[in-house]
């Protein structure tokens, strides 16, 4: 999520679940070709499986991205089809392209040509009027024939003029039964359900209907309702432990990374949503927020904060 989500976000949420599926923010293919490269893909080895997202609508230059995703070693590369920015409709990528299904098909077949990984797209369920079943569906059968087998759906349409990327996530209505019929209509291919999740037990009603489900806002906000998903989606035994134990298991990293200058709230700030319901979770999110932003501030603040949360 760009200017929410890093990779210190990612380690985090790692920490917490072993196995959900993280995603990069979009990094378009500008910013990758001709800025900071290495800024914008390193990452944690811990953060595996993590996939890359990446914005444009040029298929050489996706190409050569998503080769730069492989050589970095992402699990997989996927094609921002749904942000609705107007400095995004300018480059022409995001959720603009929805109306150039014939390109994307392009983009798509040019990356899966340069990289072994899976190529994925996310998308909305339309774009300004152009919201219709029928033409969401050819949409998909288009990026299916370029090879495209995996599809994170953004159940709600996005209008291109007069709302705000923010009002886009939420005054556009959820239309979950759209995502249904993708996954009846093409059983072969994979739906992901992305909009307005919000808990585990949502979560698992939606997979009743579609592959996956992703979770945006609601991760972010309150990470700890990451803590089931590996016993209860995964089927497996693992478990993060407490919240604390999280941060203790945080703290290594946090001393690496302040030891070579990185400001803590960089870090600290993904974790304010942490106690998010919990006794404490106002002094937790009050001393980090107080402190962490301050000079010289180090693991030390961390760790105050979190012996103001009762430990349980
Ligand atoms: C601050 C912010 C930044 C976002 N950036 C991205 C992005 O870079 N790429 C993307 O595919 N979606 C992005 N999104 C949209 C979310 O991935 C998701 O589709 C949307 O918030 C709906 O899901 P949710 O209700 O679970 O949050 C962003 C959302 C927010 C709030």
């Amino acid at each position: 999520m760009l200017d929410w989500s890093d990779r210190y976000c990612r380690y985090f949420h790692r920490l917490i679940s072993r196995h959900t599926q993280l995603y990069t923010e979009m990094v378009t293919t500008g910013a990758l070709l001709h800025g900071d490269t290495a800024r914008f893909l390193d990452f944690f080895e811990e953060e595996h499986p993590v996939a890359l997202q990446l914005g444009g609508s040029n298929p050489e230059e996706l190409a050569q991205c998503a080769r730069l995703g492989q050589q970095w070693g992402y699990d997989e590369i996927n094609l921002n089809l749904g942000c609705p920015s107007d400095r995004v409709q300018s480059g022409r990528f995001g959720a603009c392209l929805m109306a150039e299904p014939a390109l994307v098909a392009e983009c798509i077949a040019a990356m899966r040509e340069s990289v072994s990984l899976p190529v994925t797209a996310k998308h909305r369920i339309g774009i300004d009027e152009l919201d219709g079943y029928q033409r969401l569906a050819r949409f998909v059968e288009t990026l299916a024939e370029a090879g495209c087998r995996t599809f994170i759906v953004h159940a709600r349409k996005a209008w291109l003029q007069g709302l705000s990327p923010r009002e886009n996530r939420e005054v556009p209505p959820l239309r979950y039964e759209s995502v249904y019929r993708l996954k009846r209509d093409f059983p072969h291919l994979e739906f992901v359900l992305n909009g307005g999740v919000l808990n585990l037990d949502q979560a698992g009603k939606q997979l009743q209907q579609v592959d996956g489900v992703m979770i945006g806002r609601e991760a972010y906000h309150n990470p700890w309702i990451l803590a089931e998903v590996d016993r209860r989606l995964f089927g497996s035994t693992a478990h993060p432990g407490s919240r604390h134990q999280v941060i203790e298991r945080l703290m290594p990293l946090v001393e690496r990374e302040c030891a070579r200058g990185v400001p803590l709230k960089r870090i600290t700030r993904h974790l304010l949503g942490l106690f998010h319901g919990q006794p404490g979770a106002k002094r937790w999110r009050r001393h980090l927020s107080e402190n962490a932003h301050l000079p010289g501030a180090g693991p030390e603040v961390l760790e105050q904060a979190l012996s103001l949360v009762p430990r349980h």
